[in-house]
């Protein structure tokens, strides 16, 4: 096998927000049997059982990331399995668990096995209250206040490690709040951000858990699985970091979006009633500067506050009208 090129692929967290949307896409590229779904507490979708294999696994089990890897000659991994910021606040022990054991696991069957290639989300999360929270740069100081951001910036350091030491090539980028229509994300802080659409849509309210002046980098999913992409294909020779790549979408606050709602659904009305998510929300940047991801492997964003609103909006619209026929 040529060491260069991927041609089996796992996604891990593959019934999450970002894994159900992306091991679609994956399987266009590269063909259904070839791209294996591995999946854990949610249900998979009909659409990821039948256009491909799918499996269930607890990455915090060496043995069975083992197994899958042998049994279906995976040559990739994309490692997306997470407990995110809001529920990493609830129960830190099982953030630490399933985001640190998850990935050092990933990492040692990567290594042992010689796979060609790893992707791992880092996030916003990695930042801390330290860090300039505008434009926020590539290089700066990462001290996070959330277990789940201390299990970004360590996992952040561990696939540089394994990059340094063992040649492995991993390759991670930043991720801010990811918005999609899809699948809901589970237990972050920046869920508001989609939780505010299907609400809008169904009741025309939304009670929104962080203040209305509150600015956090966003991405649309169409962007989210671009960068995804991207990077796993870019050549060796464009990724020179393996720590995570700052890769921006668009940067607004919560009246912001409500406003842009309401251009569409001009009954809808937002209050404002913060909780303990808003000291999380506040200990991150309110935009990146992704200008390395740039300008090392090309990232570029397609979507605006404008589009991704009016394409969330159609798409939820379309789908809460057919699930009522
Ligand atoms: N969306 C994530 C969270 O809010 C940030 O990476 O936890």
């Amino acid at each position: 096998m040529s060491k260069k090129t991927m041609r089996r692929l796992l996604v891990v967290g593959a019934t999450g927000q970002i894994g159900s949307e992306l091991t679609l896409e994956l399987r266009k590229r590269y063909g259904g049997e070839n791209v294996v779904a591995a999946g854990h507490r949610r249900k998979p979708s009909e659409n990821l059982v039948s256009t491909g294999p799918f499996i269930y696994l607890d990455v915090t089990q060496k043995d069975d990331v083992e197994k899958i890897v042998e049994d279906y000659k995976i040559d990739t991994i994309y490692q997306l399995a997470t407990v995110l910021s809001a529920v990493g606040e609830q129960n830190p022990q099982l953030s630490w668990n399933v985001n640190m054991i998850g990935l050092y696991n990933i990492l040692e069957v990567a290594r042992e096995h010689n796979l060609v290639r790893v992707f791992w989300p880092s996030s916003i999360a990695a930042f801390g209250p330290e860090t300039p929270r505008i434009n926020t740069p590539q290089d700066t100081v990462l001290i996070p206040t959330t277990m789940y951001g201390v299990t970004k910036v360590a996992g952040e350091l561990l696939c540089n490690y394994y990059f340094l030491r063992y040649g492995l090539d991993v390759r991670c980028v930043r991720y801010p709040g990811i918005i999609s229509s899809e699948t809901p994300p589970g237990g972050g802080t920046t869920d508001y951000a989609v939780a505010i659409f299907y609400e809008a849509i169904r009741k025309k309210r939304y009670t929104c858990f962080v203040r209305e002046d509150t600015v956090l980098p966003m991405m649309y999913m169409p962007d989210c699985i671009k960068g995804a992409i991207d990077i796993m294909e870019a050549d060796p020779s464009q990724i020179k970091h393996h720590v995570g790549y700052n890769v921006a979408g668009v940067s607004f606050s919560a009246s912001e979006l409500a406003a842009e709602i309401k251009k569409y659904i001009p009954e809808f009305e937002c209050e404002y009633k913060p909780d303990f998510r808003q000291k999380i929300a506040d200990s991150w940047p309110m935009s990146l500067d992704d200008s390395v991801a740039r300008e090392e492997w090309g990232w570029k964003p397609d979507h605006d506050l404008a589009s991704m609103t009016k394409d969330m909006i159609e798409k939820l619209t379309k789908r809460f009208s057919e699930s009522t026929l």
